[in-house]
């Protein structure tokens, strides 16, 4: 028998650790961090909503045990005065689907989700997308990060490829590489995947060579996308889809920003149509979030996709997350409730939202036209969201023209520095390079690098500062003037 010491004995952790933690990958945009430290800082950085956008700004909980009630805070309220009137409580109607009770909701419930939130889930996919085949369902998340790792787990072994776009959010590259996957990017332009592209890997593709067989699935943010800023036309959609067909891939839809697009006339302008809505096959799952529609910190999301590749997704997160939140499953009933039916939703409540990101997306193309020097770079068409993807004309950058040996990245990271120096941040392209086949020339390279500006935070005359110091770093990068 070991004699009890109490005297505290360090552990060295290293031992302990599993290859999947020591090797984990972290997001690059994590390197950004530093940089928001510095004082007077402007940040187009990060791609987060402004909790002004948030339905809810405080909450009372009833506590019998404590024999009071509590209030908790919100965005602009301190106090249960700013709190609008309690309307008084009605029992649901017999054809009314949502019914939050947290009788039920805070107790285990089924993976799937709780039977009323699946129902409005349900009806609303139907509406929206109107899916081409019968055997859907739909599994709840902890948000599209939880669906996309589900969706990584039931579908890939290590070693085994993931086509994704060229330039591809972080929180995708990161997970996939801890699990193993490989991750290669196919070329994107002004419609997205390109499908010619993408039929080029996938016909010439060589397991030897690879050391492995074609890719099985690819994944698309297909609407004001991460980084890009693109959403695909229905028209590239179908072509897409097509060449998955082809090679027989499934097609993940991770659509965050579904509902942030812009409509030419708002709620009466239909959402572009989505992969899922296109799909006879069963290959598309799709996932959607109430990040950015609600908020972030719900953590609630869902899965649509065919009953039998989602109860494989379903297990993974039985021994994960086991069931969802069932206080954000109330709250988030509670507030879909409060707008009526699908239609408040999709007529009243979306457009809202949609209507704020429109406006700033639009401003801050406006504040880049009058401030930044226009032989300095591309700004593309709105689409919405929370990001722009600015095209460095790098071709016509001094280094550039100068030296026949100058390297487009590193051009790249001076004009990264001098709007440092102007104290203006914002993601360089190379945080999102998916690792890729293609082989550029230099002059091509040098039409490949972006600045994603996410325009979701800042108030208004942060992002005309911002836009004033980006304007001055790039004219003097240029030599031309302001
Ligand atoms: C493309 C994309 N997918 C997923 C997420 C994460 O979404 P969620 O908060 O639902 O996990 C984001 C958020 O930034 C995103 O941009």
């Amino acid at each position: 028998m070991p004699s009890i010491d109490l005297k505290p004995a360090p552990i060295d952790f290293s031992k302990y650790l599993s290859k999947e933690s020591t090797g984990r990958k972290r997001s690059q945009l994590k390197e950004l961090r530093p940089y928001f430290e510095i004082p007077g800082m402007i940040s187009f950085g990060v791609g987060i909503p402004h909790p002004s956008t948030w339905p809810v700004n405080g909450m009372t909980l009833s506590i019998p045990f404590a024999e009071k009630s509590v209030f908790i805070p919100g965005y602009g309220s301190r106090s249960t005065s700013d709190m609008l009137p309690v309307e008084p409580f009605s029992e649901p109607l017999k054809d009314e689907p949502l019914r939050p009770d947290l009788s039920s909701e805070l107790q285990y419930s089924a993976t799937y989700g709780t039977p009323h939130l699946l129902s409005w889930i349900k009806e609303h996919v139907q509406r929206i997308h109107s899916p081409q085949y019968d055997e859907w369902v739909n599994l709840c998340t902890a948000g599209n990060t939880d669906g996309v790792d589900g969706i990584m787990r039931a579908v890939f072994d290590r070693g085994d490829y993931m086509l994704v776009e060229e330039f591809a959010y972080p929180g995708l590259l990161s997970p996939a590489a801890t699990l193993g996957i490989r991750t290669l990017g196919v070329p994107l332009d002004a419609e997205g995947v390109n499908p010619v592209a993408m039929d080029e890997i996938l016909s010439n593709w060589n397991e030897e060579e690879r050391g492995g067989p074609r890719p099985k699935m690819i994944v698309i943010v297909p609407t004001c996308s991460n980084p890009a800023g693109v959403t695909i036309p229905a028209h590239r959609k179908r072509e897409i889809y097509a060449v998955c067909r082809k090679w027989d891939l499934l097609i993940c839809e991770d659509d965050p920003y579904c509902f942030l697009q812009i409509r030419p006339n708002g709620a009466d302008s239909p959402i572009v149509p989505s992969f899922l809505s296109l799909d006879t096959d069963g290959r598309v799952v799709r996932v959607d979030s109430f990040s950015k529609i609600v908020a972030p910190g719900s953590r609630l999301g869902f899965i649509t996709g065919h009953k039998e590749l989602v109860e494989k997704i379903m297990n993974t997160r039985e021994s994960a997350t086991q069931c969802p939140s069932g206080f954000s499953i109330a709250a988030i009933s509670a507030i879909l409730r409060a707008w009526g039916s699908h239609e408040g939703f999709e007529k009243k409540y979306i457009p809202y939202i949609s209507d704020i990101y429109a406006k700033r997306c639009l401003s801050m193309i406006d504040l880049l036209n009058k401030y930044v020097p226009s032989s300095t770079i591309e700004i593309p068409a709105p689409a919405g969201g929370m990001f722009l993807w600015v095209r460095l004309k790098i071709e016509s950058h001094p280094s550039f023209v100068n030296s026949s040996t100058s390297d487009p990245e590193t051009i790249s990271k001076e004009v990264f520095a001098s709007m440092i120096e102007e104290k203006v941040l914002m993601a360089p392209s190379e945080f999102f390079k998916a690792p890729s086949l293609a082989k550029w020339t230099r002059e091509e390279e040098a039409k490949r690098i972006y600045v994603r500006i996410s325009f979701s935070l800042p108030p208004p005359e942060e992002m005309e500062e911002g836009a004033k110091r980006m304007g001055k770093a790039l004219a003097k990068q240029w030599g031309v003037e302001q």
